[in-house]
């Protein structure tokens, strides 16, 4: 099974959406192989699921709060995004850690609490270029994944996303991503009790149609979590087809 997850991010209002959804859905091709997910800002996510459902396009958010509810002014918590129509929750993202102070601590908080309230996490890791450059990349990685020690057995999904391949058009190197996955997964065998099989280690950073097929073909990559690209849905599409 491969993976293609959709990172809207800030974009689109309703009206984008609503075009792309139908756009995409004309062209999109499900396959028994192929998990695609869209993640689409809060308020476009019960319109997107509704048109996806059928489709078996999944839905994630992209952020959500460890609490059930309570005095959090302009948060979503876990419980709420599941009423909304996600399966699925992007945590850890760079932008959420480098923008909004998101730190190790609170993501464990927030993979129990997906994992509490049936939400697939989706946990983000990656070094920025500094990091790399400093020969700290896989110091990082340990970081970030050893959160995992601390949340109890969980399904769970990993994306490696070195920071400096963001939105960037720079792509890490095949030896940078297998070094990068064989280590996750390393850590994820040591860490996590398997019951819930192995887990998918997804790749992000400046995926496009022209680049995804030799991602794939690397064997440690199970698929990937694409920005900018997937706002277009027909490379959306194409990235899918790719997958499958
Ligand atoms: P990008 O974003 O594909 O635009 O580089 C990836 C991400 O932020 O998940």
């Amino acid at each position: 099974m491969r993976f293609v997850v959709a990172n809207w991010k800030m974009h689109f209002l309703s009206d984008q959406a609503r075009d792309f959804c139908e756009a995409f859905l004309a062209d999109y091709v499900p396959s028994p192989s192929v998990t695609a997910v869209i993640a689409p800002p809060f308020h476009l996510i019960r319109p997107v699921a509704d048109s996806l459902r059928s489709r078996q396009v999944r839905v994630f958010g992209q952020n959500g709060h460890a609490e059930p509810n309570g005095a959090y002014t302009g948060e979503i918590s876990m419980a709420q995004l599941q009423d909304a129509g996600c399966s699925g929750v992007i945590l850890g993202h760079s932008e959420r850690r480098q923008f909004f102070g998101e730190t190790d601590e609170a993501l464990v908080a927030k993979v129990k609490a997906a994992r509490d309230w049936n939400l697939l996490p989706l946990l983000c890791v990656g070094e920025t270029l500094e990091e790399r450059q400093q020969g700290r990349t896989l110091e990082i990685l340990d970081r970030q994944i050893s959160i995992l020690a601390r949340t109890g057995p969980t399904p769970l999904w990993v994306a490696y996303e070195p920071v400096w391949a963001i939105g960037t058009g720079l792509r890490a190197e095949v030896g940078q991503i297998r070094q990068a996955h064989a280590f996750i997964k390393s850590r994820l065998t040591t860490l996590m009790n398997q019951n819930f099989g192995p887990v998918p280690i997804l790749y992000g950073g400046s995926i496009t149609p022209e680049t995804f097929p030799e991602l794939l073909d690397i064997p440690e990559v199970a698929g990937g979590l694409v920005g900018g690209a997937s706002l277009d849905p027909l490379k959306f599409a194409t990235l899918v087809k790719q997958a499958g």
